[in-house]
């Protein structure tokens, strides 16, 4: 039941984040220095995963180039030690492969075409619009429940109640250790019929019986193959854990939820943090 890989579909147009993501992959739109996508990448990293499956479409093959080798750069900066161990580091630390989700079909479909890479073990799933700051890393402490249980498991957080049809939401009960039994959910239901305030943020570690559950799901919501469809029913036949959110999540799908998760990344470095509350003082007074 270890957990090595993680699927991360990165095959979506960006449309929230247009005109930026015209010709940009909005996975390496930046958080402060960072493409987005390397911030994940350190997350999976530091939960154990050794291979990135990289879901994505056409236009997206920079995506792909982030995580291969650039001679010639690499040549280029041979005398500086530091910029060239930044173009390095994505090759060293991780494997990546990717596949190709040809049409957009909703992330049910997204996730199902990581089947061939992933083959029959557990694995994680991991949106990379959801940037996740805190102590431990959020796919860590999920992939520790799994380990443990067997069972699929997802990283929920409380939202306002007005917010429930921008998320996933689950119906779930409280277990002793602080986990959560979680026995429905439904995407994006308005507040009235919404089963909780609940949210499935951007993690998952699914048992590789999700795939025969997606290859099952007929359009839903939006008329696309949900994800959230297929794990209601593993959900009912193998049980599924909630594991609450510790930390700060951003939305990184949004203009302003990209500057506010790079001020927030940068504010991580004391002297950056400095310089940053002294011009935001001055921009803002
Ligand atoms: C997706 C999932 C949803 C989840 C959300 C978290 O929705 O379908 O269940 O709650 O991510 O960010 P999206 O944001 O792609 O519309």
């Amino acid at each position: 039941m270890a957990v090595r890989k993680a699927v991360i579909p990165a095959a979506g147009l960006g449309t929230r984040c247009l005109p930026l993501t015209k010709a940009l992959p909005k996975e390496l739109l930046p958080i402060y220095n960072r493409p987005a996508l390397e911030v994940i990448a350190d997350e999976a990293v530091a939960s154990g995963v050794d291979t990135l499956v990289l879901v994505t479409g056409r236009g997206k093959s920079a995506v792909e180039d982030h995580f291969d080798r650039s001679p010639y750069l690499e040549s280029r900066l041979r005398n500086q030690p530091a910029l060239s161990q930044s173009i390095t580091r994505q090759t060293t630390m991780v494997n990546a492969v990717s596949v190709r989700q040809g049409e957009a079909k909703g992330l049910g479909h997204a996730v199902g075409c990581g089947e061939i890479a992933v083959g029959d073990e557990s694995f994680a799933v991991m949106l990379p619009d959801d940037l996740i700051f805190g102590e431990t890393p959020a796919l860590r402490r999920l992939i520790e429940v799994h380990e443990a249980t067997g069972k699929a498991v997802v990283l929920l957080m409380e939202v306002p109640w007005e917010q429930t049809r921008r998320y996933g939401v689950v119906d779930a009960t409280p277990r002793d250790d602080g986990t959560f039994d979680i026995h429905a959910m439904v995407e994006k239901p308005s507040p009235e019929v919404a089963p909780s305030n609940l949210a499935i943020v951007g993690r998952y570690v699914f048992p590789s019986s999700i795939f025969k559950k997606i290859r099952n799901t007929g359009s839903g919501a939006l008329g696309e193959i949900q994800l959230t469809d297929a794990m209601l029913s593993l959900a009912q036949e193998e049980g599924m854990i909630g594991v609450m959110l510790e930390g700060t999540r951003l939305d990184t799908g949004n203009p302003l939820g990209l500057l506010i998760a790079g001020m927030h990344y940068a504010s991580q470095d004391p002297d950056v943090f400095a310089e940053l509350k002294k011009a935001a003082e001055k921009l803002f007074s």
